[in-house]
């Protein structure tokens, strides 16, 4: 009996402090207790992943959650899973393809319509490091997506989120912006030879600096905007990077994932953080890593980088020519 004592508090120690570990790379839960009773919230991309857990962790804190996503099926599910587990019955599903500036319109005009507030935005969906595809209106995926989508949504419900306000808005960004480079004679990946990483990278550095501009345009209207890296996490942004179908990595890489990698409840809570955090009341055009604010890439702090983004997106979703909400 003795000889196998040894051994097995050191399992037990090793077992104990990979948790240990593992809890402390992962950040831990949103440090704020604050409710959201009654406030209506939108998530997109939030069937499944880090959206999904976000919208549950602000159902839990009474919100009006709106989930918004591609496929209805998926979201009418994801919508029943969040009742049945928070009893909050105010979470409902709504289409919205951000890959279709129609889609975008259409999910904008019905809330603006139906709904005269919406408190918290949260920009949430993305795809990552796709094949070469293009939206329907034949931007680049990632870029049309990850970035123009939101910009365009963001900027029909601004009316709205300004009646509303205080209001916040969350960008989902990523700590792949610092590889990121926005190339302004080639923006959608017509005359380079397509790189879908730095394609990804791109899209993410463009939702920096979208919150750094939108953030100087809403000064002083009760409505703040700031961009987040959630940490990694295990989800389905991986799709298509082969590194889920493999067998091999998932055997060689597992216990590393295991152990550097978030779930995605755990992924959600620095977005329910930055939508809910008393003490970030007014904090506006900031990058988050996690729960703290740090600075982002050097070409993310470029105001005119930032202008010229802003100026060259608008023209891209037909902004100007919408009638949509233009701040300044
Ligand atoms: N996971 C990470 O390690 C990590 C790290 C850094 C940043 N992030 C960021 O965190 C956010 C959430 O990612 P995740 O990890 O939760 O990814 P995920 O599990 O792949 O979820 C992405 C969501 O976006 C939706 N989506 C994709 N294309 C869409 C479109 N055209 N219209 C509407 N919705 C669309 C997806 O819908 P379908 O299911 O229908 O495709 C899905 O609901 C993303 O912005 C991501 O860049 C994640």
């Amino acid at each position: 009996m003795n000889r196998y004592l040894l051994p097995l508090s050191v399992l037990g120690t090793v077992a104990g402090g990979a948790v240990l570990l593992r809890d402390y790379v992962a950040g831990g839960s949103c440090p704020s207790k604050a409710t959201i009773l009654g406030k209506t919230v939108i998530v997109t991309g939030a069937n499944t992943g880090i959206g999904k857990q976000t919208a549950l962790e602000l159902a839990k804190r009474g919100g009006n959650i709106i989930l918004a996503c591609r496929d209805m099926e998926k979201c009418e599910a994801a919508a029943r899973d969040i009742r049945r587990e928070t009893l909050n019955h105010h979470v409902s599903a709504r289409h919205l393809d951000l890959a279709s500036l129609k889609s975008i319109r259409e999910f904008a005009a019905k809330i603006t319509e139906e709904k005269e507030r919406v408190h918290i935005l949260i920009n949430n969906a993305a795809v990552m490091r796709c094949p070469h595809w293009t939206t329907e209106d034949g931007f680049e995926m990632q870029f049309g997506v990850n970035h123009l989508g939101h910009f365009l949504l963001t900027n029909l419900l601004l009316d709205t989120l300004k009646a509303s306000a205080p209001s916040r808005i969350i960008n989902l960004s990523s700590l792949a912006h610092v590889a990121g480079h926005m190339d302004f004679d080639d923006l959608n990946w017509e005359k380079r030879t397509y790189d879908t990483k730095a394609a990804y990278c791109q899209s993410k550095l463009a939702v920096v600096l979208f919150t750094k501009e939108l953030s100087r345009r809403l000064q002083g209207t009760g409505v703040t905007v700031n961009a987040l890296h959630p940490g990694v996490a295990r989800t389905e942004l991986g799709r298509h990077t082969g590194m889920h179908s493999s067998a091999f990595s998932s055997f060689t890489l597992g216990p590393i994932f295991w152990l550097l990698v978030k779930s995605p409840q755990l992924a959600a809570q620095p977005s329910t953080y930055l939508a809910v955090a008393e003490e970030l009341e007014g904090v506006s055009g900031k990058y988050f890593d996690g729960f703290k604010e740090k600075p982002p890439a050097p070409e993310a702090e470029d105001e005119e980088v930032a202008q010229r983004l802003w100026a060259e997106s608008a023209r891209l979703v037909g902004l100007e020519l919408s009638g949509g909400s233009s701040p300044q």
